[in-house]
């Protein structure tokens, strides 16, 4: 059983109106019309959702959705303990069939199957930076605004779990994701407490992590994270979400592990989500390491993450 991508995080909101002005002004569109219960939020990319909310009393995170490879997948995993059967999917956009299940510590993960691709609303610019080595971008200036700019897709989101390697292995079985790169207890490289997972795509390039599973002692979401249209569209929305007084987490910064150009923000709920542009894309050539540093060292250049990002 493979994932081939992520589809979307759900949430629970006690306000769909207020969540939904962010997420605008964060860069998504609306997938559908609002209505009094659910708010269901599209990127410029082909998925039909990238981001759930449904109404409720706690701002909650409750889960994600898996794209798999097959329905056969679908069916393999409607055998295992704990899951539903083979359902179809009526109220998103895209439709397609899941299969509903829940992690150990009792996030709700479904995963999809035969949802039909939205169309893209922003085609991704490539190869205009001008480097010392290439430049490729000739009698042509830059030309940015200060504004909201497009979020591509959903990229990875990061849990805290109670139980790293029951988490691990559960998401590798019915997922197939592999890790990419471990956490380790700083000085310690044999105490693993963390994985950045992977789809499992062979030859094929893929994002360094769509997940990364934490062992933490409360359990819960730590950020979601969205890819956008290369840096100044990260720095502009930076500037667009500062101005529409928003608060800002951490950022603009270059991770270590994954090597993403990150930007992390405040909803108005107090989760965290992420722009990013410039990750790593990795196959099967690639070797997994074991980083043991410090919180410090896991930012490169730019905005060192407060403390309590790594709590
Ligand atoms: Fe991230």
């Amino acid at each position: 059983m493979n994932a081939t991508d992520l589809a979307y995080v759900r949430y629970q909101t006690p306000d769909l109106s207020r969540l939904e002005t962010f997420l605008l002004d964060f860069g998504m569109h609306p997938a559908v019309p609002r209505d009094g219960k659910r708010l269901l939020m599209r990127g410029s990319g082909a998925a039909p959702v990238i981001y759930e909310a449904v109404l409720g009393g706690e701002p909650r995170f409750l889960g994600a959705g898996l794209q798999m490879a097959s329905r056969a997948d679908l069916e393999a995993l409607a055998g295992l303990p704990g899951s539903s059967l083979v359902e179809p999917v009526t109220e998103l956009p895209g439709g397609g069939e899941r299969v509903r299940m829940r992690m150990p510590d009792g996030f709700e993960i479904d995963a999809l199957y035969g949802a039909a691709p939205a169309q893209s609303l922003h085609l991704p610019q490539a190869g205009d930076f001008n480097a010392a080595a290439a430049k490729p971008r000739r009698n042509m200036p830059v030309r940015v605004a200060r504004q909201t700019q497009p979020v591509l897709r959903l990229g990875h989101f990061v849990l805290h779990v109670s139980d790293h390697d029951s988490s691990v292995a559960w998401l590798r079985e019915r997922f197939g994701l592999i890790a990419s790169d471990y956490l380790a207890v700083p000085g310690e490289a044999e105490r693993i407490i963390g994985s950045f997972l992977r789809m499992d795509a062979g030859e094929a390039w893929v994002d360094h992590h769509c997940m990364l599973v934490l062992q933490a002692p409360v359990v819960g979401v730590h950020h979601c994270s969205f890819e956008m249209d290369g840096l100044d569209a990260v720095m502009c929305a930076h500037d667009h979400l500062l101005e529409r007084g928003y608060t800002l987490d951490c950022g603009v910064g270059r991770h270590l592990l994954g090597s993403q150009i990150f930007d992390y923000w405040r909803d108005p709920f107090g989760f965290r989500i992420e722009h990013y542009t410039d990750g790593d894309v990795v196959n099967h050539l690639h070797r997994p390491g074991v980083f043991a540093g410090t919180a410090d060292e896991t930012t490169q250049w730019g905005a060192k993450p407060p403390l309590d990002f790594f709590t």
